[in-house]
């Protein structure tokens, strides 16, 4: 996380920054750290003293980064020379919150990682350069004395070793630039030096990186200036001053960039996505300037060779802005708790959000009743014809082909605890004719690429955790409606088995965050085999939805809690749409088709009367939340519910629990059955009941302990109650789409069991909710 701004005080800096860092603290929460151009201690005369006086402070600590910002407060209680309130005329200042991969959670792990005592270069980075040790031992070699575990220090060593090579004769753009040639892996950097005071360097290769920028309240002194390199409307804006004036060298512009939008949308709305081998360099006069390293003779990301650099100013790119329409509030909890509770409440609308604009009923395309505080919209994006990959797709088609969510709503119904609903209307995608009397679905990024799935031999689905189960929830509607051979993957698994794949497969990547490791690298992976490649996103401009063909967006909004809940409802709901799409023209499949998209149109509600279960799941988190086991057993769609809620709980409850295929049960499983252990029987009317029926006597058999999620009006399950099970009745829908139903609950059990048991809901033990790394 980094801000390049003007005129603030430090304190003002400081909290900026902890506040970025808070926004991002579920990518990882086990240690953070910051560095700012303070004041320099009296007696240091420090050699790393910037030729403005100011030396590079940095503050780690290890836990949270509340516990980060107690740290700095003594830090500067203890330093008399140190006035919060004096100005910054310009000032860097970084930050980064931790998930350890190389290295265990501690201050001297944490990042900002130094170029040795005098702390020259100071490096924060997401990600991991996978031929560290190779450069370790070599910069060692050249007396580089490392002080961590990380493979990121070798970064702020090779940035010293280069820059005392090219004796300081060297812009921090083209040494960058030159560090970067040298480094094998995946990374989010920024580099900042007391040589090189007031600029600022990012890095991007592999993983994500947003940049923000935002009019300075104060108004900038006017210099001369050439034209501004950003060409879209943030970057026009940067490049001119309040009365509209000439460009002021971006001397009034304040500069963010986080690894997620997320936590920017507080500073402004106006980011560019960076994008894979680009480097951002704000210069000392505020301006920035981007260039792409992909190609440059010896000098390109990740090339790993180093010799024979271009040169850098022959590689600047134009990038375009977008702004997202996302309010505030998409990233604040809104009267809730924890954001995974706010995401489950929030799902009638998600899920509506999903659909919207893109299920059209009745000639119209529908208009779900819900509407999302958390909508994230992005619109404008990526139009230029410079600016490589678009959000789904590439090539001049591009515009075509993006997912451009639909327009405000006039009148939204007000959101809850305090919220205001931010919901929007419908959007027609691409000039469909929806004047078509039948329902039917559209999916704009898709378009031009039905024919081309349908003509492959079979689909393959692709991902990790809850989206993977979220494959399984949809992999029988793409059967039945696409009529295809359909096969689930999971993306570690795959890749470990170099499993084959054929020109004429289609292979769907699904992740809510578009940027696994696992995901994306089995993405390359198919798309090296020349495979025709889906992206089905919650994140604009991520690296999955960047690189895949073509694809779907959730629009479910900014999802916080790192475990996953709203996201899979909404995956399910997408993937139920492109097998709608996918089954179009089948005239034999039409009253299913048609039966299946009433479904969907009813679905918010369906999902508001889950919801209603709070309560109940409350006190039933009550009865469970000392169980050692919890079991779920599902079959058929709901083996995936089953999987799904064991994985809730498991994650955040911190209880041992299983979903089990309630196929297998006698093959094993059955031998757990006792009067203790807790089994939820998932046994809602679905194609399965007969045999759920069947399941449930079986464990009544062995005195099993039973809670059964069913249907409301199910007379089998009422006489299994009166034989003293416990019930949880929800809302019937079509088969395709009762796991969407039966989850809510289920999602609310596994909340309100950790809570009861005092566990942190939304930074669960050891998790981070973006895994970048394989
Ligand atoms: C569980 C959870 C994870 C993710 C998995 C994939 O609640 O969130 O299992 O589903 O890490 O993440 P994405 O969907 O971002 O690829």
């Amino acid at each position: 996380y980094a801000n390049y701004g003007v005129d603030r005080p430090l304190q003002a800096i400081l909290d900026a920054l902890f506040d970025g860092l808070q926004r991002l603290e579920y990518r990882g929460y086990d240690s953070a750290g910051v560095c700012i151009d303070a004041p320099c201690a009296p007696a240091s005369a420090s050699a790393a003293a910037a030729p403005d006086g100011r030396c590079p402070l940095v503050i780690k600590h290890q836990g949270k980064v509340s516990d980060l910002r107690a740290r700095a407060a003594e830090v500067f209680s203890e330093q008399a020379y140190y006035d919060g309130a004096e100005l910054y005329r310009r000032h860097v200042g970084i930050g980064h919150t931790r998930w350890a991969t190389h290295g265990p959670p501690s201050a001297t792990n944490s990042h900002p990682h130094v170029s040795g005592p005098d702390g020259a270069f100071v490096v924060v980075h997401n990600g991991i350069i996978t031929n560290y040790a190779a450069l370790k031992a070599s910069l060692q070699r050249n007396g580089a004395v490392f002080v961590s575990e990380t493979d990121t220090e070798v970064v702020p060593h090779l940035c010293a070793h280069l820059y005392r090579k090219k004796g300081g004769k060297c812009s921090l753009d083209q040494l960058v630039m030159e560090v970067c040639s040298r480094l094998e892996g995946a990374y989010a950097m920024l580099i900042k030096s007391s040589h090189y005071p007031n600029e600022l360097v990012a890095c991007k290769q592999g993983s994500p990186l947003v940049f923000g920028l935002k009019r300075s309240d104060r108004p900038a002194t006017p210099t001369p200036t050439s034209a501004a390199h950003l060409d879209a409307r943030a970057g026009r804006d940067a490049g001119r001053d309040q009365s509209g004036g000439a460009a002021p060298a971006g001397g009034g512009v304040e500069v963010w960039l986080a690894s997620d939008s997320a936590a920017l949308l507080t500073h402004t709305r106006d980011v560019v996505m960076l994008e894979d081998g680009d480097l951002l360099h704000i210069d000392p006069s505020g301006r920035p300037h981007v260039f792409n390293l992909r190609g440059a003779a010896g000098g390109g990301a990740g090339g790993g060779g180093g010799g024979g650099a271009a040169n850098i100013a022959d590689l600047e790119v134009t990038r375009a802005c977008s702004r997202i329409e996302a309010s505030a509030e998409a990233v604040m909890k809104c009267g809730y708790e924890h954001f995974m509770q706010k995401e489950i409440h929030e799902q009638h609308k998600t899920v509506a959000d999903t659909m919207r604009g893109r299920l059209v009923m009745d000639g119209k395309p529908h208009k779900p009743l819900a509407s999302s505080a958390a909508d994230i919209i992005f619109s404008g994006a990526r139009l230029d014809a410079a600016g490589a990959a678009g959000l789904f797709g590439g090539g001049a088609a591009r515009a075509g082909s993006l997912e451009l969510p639909p327009q405000a709503a006039a009148a939204a119904p007000a959101a809850p605890n305090g919220c205001a609903a931010n919901g929007h209307a419908n959007g027609h995608a691409n000039g469909a004719d929806v004047t078509k009397a039948e329902p039917f679905v559209m999916l704009g990024g898709l378009e031009g690429h039905v024919e081309g799935i349908l003509r492959c031999r079979r689909i393959v689905f692709i991902a990790c955790g809850t989206s993977y189960h979220a494959c399984l929830a949809a992999r029988k509607t793409l059967e039945d409606f696409a009529a295809m051979p359909v096969v689930v993957e999971l993306a570690g698994d795959f890749m470990d088995r170099e499993a084959p794949v054929f020109r004429d497969d289609t292979c769907v990547f699904v992740s809510q965050s578009g940027e696994t490791a696992d995901t994306l690298r089995a993405l390359e992976y198919a798309k090296n085999k020349g495979a025709l490649c889906v992206g089905v996103t919650n994140t604009v401009g991520s690296a999955i939805s960047n690189a895949t063909h073509c694809g779907v967006h959730l629009n479910a909004g900014f999802e916080i809690g790192v475990a996953s809940t709203k996201a899979y409802t909404s995956q399910i709901v997408a993937l139920t749409m492109v097998a709608l799409l996918l089954g179009a023209d089948s005239r034999a499949k039409a009253p299913k088709r048609l039966e299946a998209m009433r479904a969907l149109a009813r679905l918010p509600e369906d999902v508001s009367r889950a919801l209603a279960l709070d309560e109940d799941m409350r006190a039933l988190a009550g009865q469970l939340k000392d169980a050692q086991s919890l079991i779920f057993f599902g079959r058929g769609y709901n083996y995936s519910t089953a999987l799904e809620a064991a994985l809730k709980v498991k994650e955040v409850a911190l209880i041992h629990s299983e979903g089990i295929n309630a196929g297998e049960m006698k093959h094993g499983p059955l031998a757990l059955v006792d009067e203790n252990l807790p089994i939820i029987v998932i046994a809602t009317q679905d194609g399965m009941h007969r045999k759920m029926v069947s399941v449930i006597e079986q464990l009544l058999a062995r005195n099993g302990k039973l809670i059964i999620l069913c249907n409301g009006d199910d007379p089998d399950m009422d006489a299994f109650a009166a034989r003293g099970c416990s019930l949880i009745r929800v809302p019937a829908t079509v088969d395709a789409l009762q796991p969407i139903v039966n989850i809510v609950p289920l999602q609310l059990l596994s909340y309100h069991l950790t809570t009861l048991r005092g566990f942190n809901v939304d930074q669960p033990r050891n998790l981070a909710k973006s895994v970048t790394v394989t």
